[in-house]
Parts: C-alpha cells; structure tokens; sequence
C-alpha cells in the first residue's frame, strides 16, 4: 500500500542551489485548511492519507495573524476549508476578522453541523459566499460515499437555507464512476435547489482519491455521456432563461496534456495547514521537500524566499521532456505531486502528458476503468482509523 510519505520511493533531493528567489506573482488566494477533523469519511478526499499525524491546530490569533500577513502581501481571496471547517468553533471570528482585513471570503464545506442561526452568525461576521458539497443526487449514494446515514437530508435543507439567507448559491458534486451517470438527476437537483453555480467536476486523484482510483475513474463513455447531458441541459436551460451556470471539470488522467497545476508552483495560490505548514499547494507536503510554518517564519519570508516554494519557479529544475517543449509556458510540466506519485520522481513530466516516458501509467489506468466492477466495499474511506495506518507508515 502507498504511503504517500516523503520518505516513500523518493528520487532526487532539493538541490540548495534552487533556494535564491526566482521571479512569482502574489498570493493573491489563500486558502486557510482550519481543521482536519471531519464528520464525513469521503473516499476522494484529498487531504493527506496521514492527517491523523498532524500536529495541534493554529490558534484564532495565529490565524488571524496569517490572514494579516497575506492581505499585506496582496493577497484578496480567502477560503476556509479543511477537513470540516464548521468543526472549529471560532469560525465567526476568523471570518470577521478576515473580513475586516478586506478578503472575499468562501466557506467550502460538507453542510454537516451547519444551521440557520450559525449560517446567520457568518453573514453578520461578513462571510461572502458559501460553497456545499454534495456526493450524489440521492440520499442512498450519497451517504453511501459520505459514510452518513443523515447527511443528505442536512445537506439539501442547509443548501436551501443558504438561498433563503441571500448567499450566492454554489454548489459542488465530485463526480466518479459511481454517481456520473446520475448527471441528468444531479442537475435537476441543483436546478430544483435553485443553484447559481453548479461544479460538477469529475474527481482528481490526490490523497484519499489516488488511493481509491480504481473504484473511482470513469470510463471514457461514462464521462462522454454525462458531458454531453450537461451540454444539453446548458442549452434547454439557457433557453429556458435560467441563469444557472454548470461547470463540468474533466479528470486530467483523460487528457494528453497536463494541467498548468495552481497556475504554477508559488505564482498565486498559498496554503495553510491546521498545524500552520505552509504550502504552494493542498498536496505538496507528501513531496521530499522541507516546508516551513507559519509559527517559525514570517508569510513574506515564506512566499519570497523559501527553498521549496522557489523551487518549481522558473524552469531550472526541467528535464525532458518539458525542457525543450514549447508548452512548458503553458503547463510548466504539469502537476509536480502527480508526477511524484505516478513516478517516484517529483522532477518528472507529469505522466498525463502523452510525451512523457511514464503516460503509460495514465492509459492503463484508465483501460483498467474499462474492466473494473463497482465495489463500494473496497472503498478506503477517509477517517482517523484509516489514517493512523498511513501515519505510522
Ligand atoms: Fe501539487 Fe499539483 S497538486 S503540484
């Protein structure tokens, strides 16, 4: 079984020279992942597979404090997540806060230990916008996948609350083989549910997902037909002059080129961890890479100068094929947590990409979904037992 420890199958350490600052842009996203604890126990989650190793949580004042640091950087959007962020009782101040130091701030949760008063409190404290996820359209599937016998029902009545409190309605269904082909009923639930903004993206495999991506990667006809139901419900509902907006995400082990991962490694996304690590992004700590907390080092000193967020800057660090591939501009070779995953080598391409020596590994994935039974018993669920395995690892 995978670790997903930075002490697993690692090929090529940091070399120092790369720690001088190379040129980036500002924070300008800051992501604030409160909390590891949740009440739900979701197989695709991407927190890392040893959270139950993590050490103790950020204060309020150390988040706030954070949260002043970034703004000063420039930093202007602001989401709370986790984990379940609604577990962290000083929720209200952190968004006040926040909000008084000018963020946009987005609650991203499961809807679970949410309610009308507390949702009230967060309006009061100036939240912006409030995004529910969902894991199916029917409560069977659902709590089948959040490992909740009650937390549909929680979730429909908190997605309407939601509306009837004025926020923007957001909703997110991470979709996979197991729910993709109820698309058609998703979105008459969002449409029903009078959503504004409706996710429907196809789950990524990091963290609690790359170690269930075989009971979770669709077919290629599973992801062709449910994007072509949403087309058409774009069109009947345009026409209809509904102003819901659907966002379809396409896994990217169906493409053949990567994704520019985070607009690039240290450009404009930061996040933190519930025991304040910093990092570029929300997979980097299973990397064999040093990174730094916030309790040790200023943000500014983290984002401007620190080896390991320098260190997929530029494109110093490139081997073949990315080195002399005119798009590296574009996917700057791709998602590095990928690679390190697939290959065992963080500097590799990432093996979406059809010019990598290791894309193989993509296409049997995904021939291997061709033959794969649908087994939710085989599910590695998310939860503090399962992750104790991994953290002793
Ligand atoms: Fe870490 Fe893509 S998720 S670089």
């Amino acid at each position: 079984r995978k670790t997903g420890s930075p002490c697993s199958g690692q090929s090529g350490l940091p070399n120092p020279a790369f720690g001088h600052e190379k040129p980036h842009g500002k924070p300008l996203w800051l992501l604030a992942e409160l909390t590891y604890k949740c009440p739900l126990q979701c197989p695709y989650c991407s927190n890392p597979l040893d959270f139950a190793g993590a050490g103790a949580e950020l204060t309020t004042q150390q988040w706030l404090d954070v949260f002043a640091q970034g703004r000063e950087m420039g930093a202007v959007q602001l989401g709370f997540s986790g984990g379940e962020p609604l577990v962290r009782q000083d929720l209200a101040d952190l968004i006040a806060g926040a909000h008084e130091l000018g963020y946009y701030t987005n609650l991203i949760t499961s809807g679970v230990g949410l309610n009308a008063a507390k949702m009230a409190a967060f309006k009061q404290a100036g939240l912006d916008h409030i995004q529910i996820s969902f894991q199916a359209s029917d409560a069977d599937v659902n709590n089948m996948l959040a490992g909740s016998k009650k937390a549909f029902e929680q979730k429909l009545a908190m997605a309407r609350e939601v509306k009837a409190q004025g926020y923007p309605m957001v909703l997110n269904f991470v979709t996979h083989r197991h729910n993709i082909d109820q698309i058609d009923r998703i979105i008459e639930l969002c449409v029903a549910l009078e959503a504004d903004y409706v996710e429907l993206a196809t789950c990524q495999y990091y963290g609690w997902a790359y170690e269930n991506t075989e009971q979770l990667l669709p077919t290629q006809a599973q992801l062709a037909h449910a994007e072509a139901v949403t087309n058409d419900y774009r069109e009947r509902l345009a026409a209809a002059g509904n102003p819901i907006k659907l966002i379809f995400v396409t896994p990217d082990y169906y493409e053949e080129r990567p994704k520019g991962c985070m607009n690039g490694w240290g450009q404009v996304f930061l996040t933190v961890t519930p025991d304040g690590t910093a990092l570029p992004c929300h997979s980097a700590r299973m990397l064999p890479l040093e990174f730094p907390n916030v309790a040790d080092s200023t943000l500014k000193e983290i984002w401007d100068a620190n080896p390991s967020f320098n260190y997929f800057r530029g494109d110093d660090w490139m081997q073949e094929p990315c080195r002399s591939c005119d798009e590296k501009d574009k996917d700057f070779g791709g998602c590095h947590c990928q690679a390190y995953m697939l290959t065992g080598d963080m500097h590799n391409a990432d093996p979406v990409c059809s010019k990598s020596a290791h894309h193989h590994k993509i296409v049997t994935a995904r021939e291997r979904a061709e033959t794969v039974t649908n087994a939710p018993d085989q599910f590695v669920y998310r939860n503090e037992r399962n992750s104790r395995v991994f953290a002793k690892g």
